[in-house]
């Protein structure tokens, strides 16, 4: 049989398997721990649902602009009013099927085979996959004194003249961690100098803690034209816990803007009307539910932070924001070759908790594992605990899952 180039190219997702072996373990009734997911529990806004709603009890469901509807537009040009102090024009903006979709069309609208797309690692699982799917390639940064927070000099150092675009993601998933002020505007500064553009994935970045502000790159450019090669990306699914609804948006010159209408018209024909109305809602709405959800996920992020901190030998830094928390569990590595994929495996297998293995987020050294505080304070407390078990031969050699008395016998 034959398949594209591109087509093999692109990596199957560990996660995507970990994820469907705990939905069978929980479907037959396991006492599973997700620590893995991506997505906060808290229901959706109200007002998006009665937009929503609202719309489809009239029954008139149809096409709408590939670009998003003009109420959904001007929504989203308050929001980058209010938190960028940014005027835009409806031509600016294109609303997405996800920021997923916004970033893989902004791509496809800037990136030629074989050129270069750069992004600090550990990145989001998705960059590299969507710089191949436009046969561009993929150029992980690793910030050369080890931590999470990249400097300009580690991104200088491997621009060359294929480079296209820069894509930073802060606050960052999967490490929590929100980079500088300095450092986005050395950014914005150097992709302007280089005739770069720069893709800032701000999905996360209401959802920070510690009294830290979002931060606004726009004041640091200095071209605000229809030139600028800056593109904003952000959307609904993280800060209103509406994921399942996929609405993102990017905000970007108008050109740019178009081709990426383009392409998005003959993907998808843009978002469904329903859940551009469920957008709207949700942005024009009552707010509370943001800072409710900053709140939880502050509180949970202390919790796992106490509780690793009470774990032996287990690193991470501490998350500035997002709901993940990214840990080095090397110390207990050895048993599995320091290869997070077979740790996240037996933990799965042992003692019923999901994580994320680090080396799907481009992660080489260690032995990372993406730990999600997105559950409930006993989901953190709990899972923490039964990882603690299998992993440290310190911890008793039994352990009770509800009735259920587990006793260790590889240690
Ligand atoms: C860094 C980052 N960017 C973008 C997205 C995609 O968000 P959406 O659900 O709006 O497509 C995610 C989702 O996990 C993410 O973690």
């Amino acid at each position: 049989m034959s398949f594209s180039l591109i087509g093999k190219s692109i990596a199957q997702s560990a996660t995507l398997k970990l994820n469907e072996i705990a939905a069978i373990l929980r479907a037959k009734g396991e006492p599973i721990i997700h620590l893995g997911g991506g997505e906060p529990k808290s229901k959706a806004p109200m007002d998006a649902i009665l937009s929503a709603a609202s719309l489809l009890n009239s029954g008139e469901i149809r096409y709408t602009p590939a670009d998003g509807i003009p109420a959904l537009k001007q929504a989203i040009i308050r929001y980058t009013e209010e938190f960028y102090e940014r005027k835009v024009e409806p031509e600016n903006v294109i609303a997405s099927s996800g920021a997923k979709q916004s970033i893989m069309v902004a791509l496809q609208a800037i990136v030629n085979p074989q050129e270069e797309v750069i992004f600090p690692a550990p990145y989001w699982v998705s960059y590299p996959e969507m710089v191949k799917l436009c046969g561009g390639i993929p150029v992980p940064v690793y910030p050369e004194d080890g931590s999470f927070y990249p400097r300009l000099k580690d991104i200088e150092q491997v621009v060359t003249s294929y480079t296209k675009a820069i894509i930073i993601n802060s606050p960052n998933n999967p490490t929590g961690a929100m980079y500088s002020e300095d450092f986005i505007a050395e950014i914005v500064e150097f992709c302007e100098k280089r005739n770069l553009y720069l893709i800032m994935d701000d999905i996360y970045h209401r959802l920070i803690f510690d009294g830290r502000k979002p931060i606004n790159c726009y004041k640091y450019a200095k071209d605000l034209s229809e030139n600028s090669k800056l593109i904003v990306v952000n959307g609904v699914s993280k800060q209103y816990a509406m994921t399942g609804f996929r609405i993102g948006w990017a905000i970007g010159n108008k050109k740019l803007i178009e081709i990426m209408t383009n392409i998005q018209s003959h993907q998808t024909s843009g978002p469904s009307v329903v859940v551009q109305a469920a957008a709207v809602g949700a942005l024009n709405g009552v707010q509370s539910a943001v800072e409710n959800l900053r709140q939880t996920l502050e509180n949970n992020r202390n919790i796992m932070v106490e509780r690793l901190n009470a774990f032996d030998g287990v690193k991470f830094t501490i998350p500035d924001g997002t709901f993940y928390c990214f840990a080095d569990f090397g110390a207990y590595g050895a048993r599995y070759n320091n290869d997070p994929t077979k740790m996240a495996y037996d933990l799965l297998e042992r003692v019923r908790v999901a994580t994320v293995p680090g080396n799907e987020f481009g992660m080489k050294t260690g032995c990372y594992l993406r730990l999600s505080t997105c559950g409930s304070v006993k989901d953190i407390t709990e899972g923490i605990e039964r990882i603690k078990w299998v992993l440290d031969p310190n911890s008793p050699n039994e352990l009770y899952i509800g009735e259920r008395k587990l006793v260790r016998d590889w240690l």
